[in-house]
């Protein structure tokens, strides 16, 4: 089903929002802490001989966790074929020469090691390995369902922030038709398990660090402002901000401080592992505004978050007032004495401006390379959802890239 089914399945008629049915399965076993990798040889058993091994571009190698994960491969006795160079953002291209590969290797497992690109793409694979067609034009531009068999996909985290280690779905750009699609697939396309150890972020950049913290808080912004909801997702998601804040805090002085950066492991899968956005309307223009950006620009993805992120918000937020004000003073603590709702609503934003500021995000588009040039551009690029308090026109969506430069 694409995003815009499951969106639409929720909607009665514009502004009103029902609970919806839904069914909560989510397949993906767990092992988090910093002995998690210790189950791998466990999990290997249930599997085939033939191993995929999919990591980015060499921080595997060069911080250990690429020798402990093939001596426990070679350890198990499993025939071993690698796919490096997964790049952040990865592409089609490089889809189509991994799903050769994994074709040649008849592959029963694929592992991916690394963060939430490598971890996508392994998904990407092992829904194209037995698919007769091209899988860009099946899955990201017809956006249709899986119909053939499914390799299964293992993962061993090594950045936080998507929440691909336990959702389904995939992200995958085309720099020739400058488009950036993800395909969020069943469950069935889950990591069978996912291996989460803290201490495998710590050696990330300072950069990619924070970008994966507003991934996740944008995440969880990304399912709460939908609707006139009150219900048990919207509480639980105050709860993950919350958490996110405080130990964002605590790892922008002490990026070593292990219970930190735990805590956001933990809030980060649970961000986009679709609890959350059970019961409720969600609405991902960010995300639709920000990969665009990142189709163009190839810019980090958390980074394109950050940048359009204000301009959207404050440009939407009359739309959602109650909502906002909700954010405001559940999440942020602004006191609401004697301000009207749309001072409430507005502070809560500057204080999540404040923060996003402390994390030191990029603020701005323009600081990811995009130039006047490239607005009509990117507004073509800008997929509409109608999740949102307000269905963005293109004209509102050209306006908020200019908002955001
Ligand atoms: O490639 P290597 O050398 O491994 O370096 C990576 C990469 O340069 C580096 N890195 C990762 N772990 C490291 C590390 N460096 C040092 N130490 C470590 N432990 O970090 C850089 C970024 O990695 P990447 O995997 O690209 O980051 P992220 O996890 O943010 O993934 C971004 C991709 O995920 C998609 C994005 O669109 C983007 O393509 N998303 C996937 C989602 C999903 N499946 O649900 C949802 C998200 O919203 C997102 O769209
Ligand atoms: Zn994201």
């Amino acid at each position: 089903m694409s995003i815009d089914e499951s969106l639409i399945k929720f909607k009665k008629k514009e502004g009103e929002i029902i609970l919806g049915n839904f069914t909560y399965c989510n397949p993906t076993k767990l092992y988090f802490g910093d002995q998690s990798l210790h189950n791998l040889s466990t999990e290997l058993e249930n599997y085939g001989s033939n191993i995929l091994l999919v990591y980015g571009g060499g921080s595997i190698k060069k911080n250990g966790i690429y020798d402990e994960v093939i001596n426990i491969l070679k350890d198990s006795g499993k025939n071993i074929a690698e796919i490096p160079g997964v790049m952040p953002n990865p592409t089609i291209e490089k889809l189509r020469e991994g799903v050769a590969i994994a074709r040649d290797h008849k592959v029963d497992l694929i592992l991916a090691v690394g963060g939430g690109s490598v971890c996508d793409y392994a998904k990407a694979v092992s829904v194209s390995i037995h698919c007769d067609e091209d899988p860009w034009d099946k899955y990201f531009i017809r956006f249709e369902d899986v119909s053939c068999e499914i390799v299964p996909v293992e993962c061993v985290l090594t950045m936080v922030g998507t929440g691909s280690e336990m959702n389904g779905g995939t992200i995958i750009t085309n720099h020739e038709q400058k488009l950036k699609i993800g395909h969020v697939f069943g469950e069935n396309v889950n990591p069978k398990f996912s291996i989460l150890n803290p201490n495998y972020t710590l050696t990330l950049p300072k950069t990619q660090m924070m970008a994966g913290f507003y991934d996740i808080m944008n995440h969880i912004c990304e399912q709460y402002f939908s609707g006139a909801d009150d219900n048990t997702s919207d509480y639980i998601s105050e709860g993950l901000m919350k958490s996110l804040i405080h130990s964002s805090r605590i790892a922008i002085q002490d990026p070593n401080n292990y219970e930190a950066r735990s805590n956001i492991m933990w809030t980060s899968t649970w961000a986009l592992n679709t609890l959350v956005a059970k019961g409720k309307s969600t609405d991902w223009m960010v995300h639709m505004l920000g990969q665009a950006v990142g189709a163009y620009t190839d810019a980090t993805h958390g980074m394109t978050l950050s940048a359009v992120s204000l301009a959207y918000y404050r440009y939407i937020m009359p739309y959602g007032l109650d909502k906002f004000v909700r954010f405001a003073t559940n999440v942020w603590d602004v006191k609401v004495e004697g301000k009207t709702k749309e001072q409430v609503a507005a502070e809560g934003l500057n204080a999540m401006e404040n923060w996003m500021k402390e994390l030191g995000l990029v603020m701005n588009i323009t600081d990811l390379g995009v130039t006047d040039e490239m607005l009509e551009g990117l507004v073509h690029s800008t997929i509409i959802l109608p999740g949102g308090y307000k269905t963005l026109t293109p004209e509102e969506i050209s306006t908020i890239f200019k908002e955001s430069m």
